[in-house]
């Protein structure tokens, strides 16, 4: 008869252990027990980047890497990013069900009318050098909300922790389309409450002189399911991020700002800035042979491929590749592509990429589109940002009530000197 339990036996001393396995995981906490004798610390288990651990039970983004599954509260991100808009996946994936028609109206009303930035926010930001990174604009002036709402750290109030609900996604595309026009010396647009989330960013980035701005329907729509696309994605690292911070009980705005840090690097929410940049240092498609070729070397990464948990081509990648071709139709087709395409094409035969099961991620053909809809690459995080702050807010929700959590802190392997007599300093040779 089957048993759900792990059979252990410690070579060292002989004993046999059942440990119970619950979930397909057992916890690491039963290793305790193991011990060589009885003052032994017990067994740990070792696990750098947090490869085979689970942090957390939750109930909001299922992924099955090896599939190319994504679900967002089990719907597939291919029926939401074709029936949905961003505010109510949104409150999906915060609250766990869609919306009704009244609900969905309260959470738009909500957001829309936290869009508005305090005046000395504004002030805060133009301190920034005029060559500031966006990105670090953002991560700053996301951080110093938490010391424009203190009410924030009353985190086990779930009235409080709505607010600041409404508060971070309502205010992050204010934030970011004022880090946009700081880096281009024009002056910041208030939000406008008749359009969409998608459309009223779009007017903050880039009105000018027009009474009213009036988004190009099919570059808003498009915006709208990219925000979807990045809206949450499990474990990784910046919601990682998030639920560190947020386990020391740390308010919403400084754990996003975190969260948005751990975004920022290249190997993350950064690579969409890389694949740009991979891209125009190819220049053209006769070229694409020769960087693979330096990949496989070991020598560049072939950014935008690769994940650590989807072994085969992320749903999202493939959605992306196909707003692109709208996204074209209005604003001409960028060059880029064509490399890009190239590079797709060359890497899915060569056996490098195939033994290695390296697809294009996300970020692949995001950066493409975003160039076509006129950003520049170091916006490119941010725009990820806004839309994953759901993913980390709904993380942040789903820790907080979670009983089984604790304060975040791993062990570690010590390999470093053993106990020793500190040495006066006229004394060391
Ligand atoms: N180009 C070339 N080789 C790669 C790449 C790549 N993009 N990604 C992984 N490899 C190789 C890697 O060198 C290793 O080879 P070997 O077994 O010979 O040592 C093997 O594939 C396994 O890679 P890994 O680094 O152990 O895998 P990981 O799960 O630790 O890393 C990753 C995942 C996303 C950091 C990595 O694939 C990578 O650096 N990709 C490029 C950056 C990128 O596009 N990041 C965006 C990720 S998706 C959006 C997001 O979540 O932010």
């Amino acid at each position: 008869m089957s048993q759900n339990t792990l059979s252990i036996t410690d070579n060292r001393t002989g004993k046999k252990y059942e440990i119970p396995i619950e979930h397909g995981t057992i916890n690491a906490m039963q290793l305790r027990q193991i011990k060589v004798s009885d003052d032994d610390f017990g067994l740990m288990s070792y696990d750098p980047g947090f490869k085979n651990t689970a942090s957390c039970k939750s109930t909001i983004t299922f992924i099955d890497g090896e599939k190319g599954i994504l679900l967002y509260r089990g719907y597939p991100i291919e029926q939401i990013a074709e029936k949905s808009t961003f505010l109510e996946t949104a409150y999906l994936i915060i609250n766990g069900e869609l919306p009704t028609k009244s609900q969905f109206e309260e959470w738009t009303y909500h957001i829309t009318h936290h869009t508005m930035l305090h005046e000395n926010v504004k002030k805060f930001m133009e301190g920034f050098r005029y060559d500031a990174h966006p990105m670090g604009i953002f991560i700053s002036t996301v951080a110093a909300l938490s010391t424009f709402y203190p009410d924030a750290r009353n985190i086990h109030d779930p009235e409080s922790r709505k607010l600041q609900t409404y508060r971070l996604i309502g205010k992050v595309p204010t934030i970011a389309a004022a880090a946009y026009r700081h880096s281009m010396g024009l002056p910041y647009v208030y939000p406008d409450n008749d359009l969409s989330y998608a459309g009223n960013f779009l007017n903050m980035l880039f009105k000018m002189t027009e009474l009213k701005y009036e988004p190009n329907p099919i570059l808003e729509r498009a915006l709208d399911v990219l925000f979807i696309l990045h809206a949450d994605h499990e474990q990784n690292c910046s919601t990682s991020t998030m639920r560190v911070v947020g386990s020391s009980h740390a308010d919403p705005y400084v754990a996003v700002a975190a969260a948005a840090s751990a975004l920022f690097g290249p190997l993350h929410g950064g690579a969409n800035e890389q694949v740009l940049r991979m891209l125009n240092e190819i220049g053209s498609k006769d070229k694409v042979g020769a960087y693979i070729k330096r990949v496989k070397e070991g020598e560049v990464l072939l950014m935008g491929f690769g994940h650590r948990v989807y072994k085969n081509y992320d749903p999202r990648a493939r959605i992306i590749k196909r707003i692109a071709d709208e996204v074209f139709e209005v604003t001409g087709r960028n060059p880029l592509l064509d490399i890009a395409l190239e590079l797709e094409r060359i890497a899915l035969e060569d056996e490098y990429f195939v033994k290695r099961k390296l697809y294009p991620n996300v970020d692949f053909y995001s950066g493409i589109i975003y160039q076509a809809m006129g950003f520049p690459v170091e916006f490119y995080p941010v725009l990820f940002a806004i839309g994953r702050t759901v993913g980390w807010i709904a993380q942040w929700l789903e820790l907080l009530e979670d009983s089984e959590q604790k304060i975040a802190r791993p062990r570690q392997i010590y390999l470093g000197e053993k106990m020793r007599d500190f040495i006066p300093l006229e004394k060391r040779s």
